[in-house]
């Protein structure tokens, strides 16, 4: 079979499985919005003792409903994961990529376990409810960039050339902890707006100001000025490596950072002056994920060299994943 031909399916697969867990992701944001986090009570696996509750609340459907959509989605890394061992050869980037995306699937899951069985959900305020949802959505963006990354091998991306002392390597490592860092923030300042609702902007910036208001609320505030720093970051690198590469992959992702960034930080300015209802918490969630992707992206074809054939693979010869060569298996 035509290798590219095989190549291609398999990344078609990837991209569907990252499809699909950007979905997963949206629904758990409302599991958290809307207070149902204990909505199968401190079981896990079991919900409140059953495998199917009987006669359940709306709260138990909305957090059943993730528990079963996110158990899809760790059959289809498991699936991917399997995929990549039989259509590519030994210590071949997609398969990393995609073990990658197993063990990030699997912590996954087990921090969501650890939010309910230490009962961290519904209207727990405390510290550590807080770091265990700001390394949530830190493993979640962890995921979907290793699996973004396995669709981009899949469809011939090249292997990362990391050297320290290379301005790329540095600049990308540091706009990628830092997107971390306030992925991380932003957990906290979601958590703070779902348990401490204010009434009107004015009241929310009092409250932000306040020593007395309580620390997730106080700490809410540090998320719009690590997005000014993390935005400056991201656009300074991809403005690095665009003046460096003639690569189009490290161009269109570069616009389509160009793009979401400034539009992120606008959805961003809106939640705070709506305060952030849940269809715009959504829209935040899904762009934040966006600009991760392109940044992953763009980061990988910057630092990526021509793929070297390996056993088993014949001159897949990709300067950009976007142009696929056609050869024999
Ligand atoms: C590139 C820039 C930004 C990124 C990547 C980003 C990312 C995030 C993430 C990942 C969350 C957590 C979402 C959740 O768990 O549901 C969040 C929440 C939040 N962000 Fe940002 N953010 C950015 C800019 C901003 C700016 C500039 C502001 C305000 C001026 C802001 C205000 C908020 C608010 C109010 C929340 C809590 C409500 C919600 O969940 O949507 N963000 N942000």
């Amino acid at each position: 079979m035509i290798y590219a031909v095989k190549s291609s399916r398999f990344a078609f697969f990837s991209w569907g499985v990252l499809a699909y867990t950007l979905a997963v992701i949206v629904w758990g944001a409302y599991v958290r919005a809307s207070g149902s986090g204990a909505g199968c009570g401190s079981h896990w696996p079991l919900c409140n003792g059953d495998v199917i509750p009987r006669d359940p609340q709306l709260k138990t459907v909305i957090e059943l409903t993730h528990r079963l959509t996110s158990g899809v989605a760790l059959l289809l890394v498991i699936t991917l994961f399997a995929w990549a061992w039989r259509a590519f050869p030994r210590h071949h980037r997609v398969r990393r990529g995609a073990a990658l995306s197993l063990l990030f699937m699997v912590t996954e899951a087990l921090v969501g376990a650890g939010l309910v069985l230490f009962e961290l959900v519904a209207d727990n305020a405390s510290m550590a409810r807080a770091m265990f949802m700001a390394v949530h959505l830190m493993n979640t963006f962890l995921l979907i960039g290793s699996i973004s990354l396995t669709a981009w091998w899949g469809l011939g991306g090249g292997s990362l050339r990391l050297r320290l002392n290379d301005g790329m390597t540095l600049l990308a490592g540091v706009s990628l902890l830092a997107m971390l860092i306030l992925a991380a923030s932003g957990a906290v300042a979601a958590l703070g707006d779902t348990l401490y609702p204010s009434a009107s902007l004015a009241e929310a910036l009092k409250q932000d100001l306040s020593p007395t208001s309580h620390l997730l609320i106080q700490l809410r505030v540090l998320h719009p000025l690590l997005a000014v720093f993390a935005s400056f970051l991201v656009i300074t690198t991809a403005v690095y490596a665009c003046q460096s590469t003639q690569s189009t992959a490290v161009k269109r992702w570069s616009v389509a950072l160009f793009v979401l960034v400034p539009v992120q930080m606008g959805v961003g300015a809106l939640n705070v002056t709506l305060l952030a209802p849940i269809w715009l918490q959504f829209v935040h969630l899904l762009l934040a994920d966006f600009v991760w992707i392109a940044l992953v992206l763009m980061s990988a074809s910057a630092l990526s060299q021509p793929a070297k054939a390996t056993t088993g693979e014949r001159a897949i010869t990709a300067p950009d994943a976007s142009t696929l060569s056609l050869s024999r298996e």
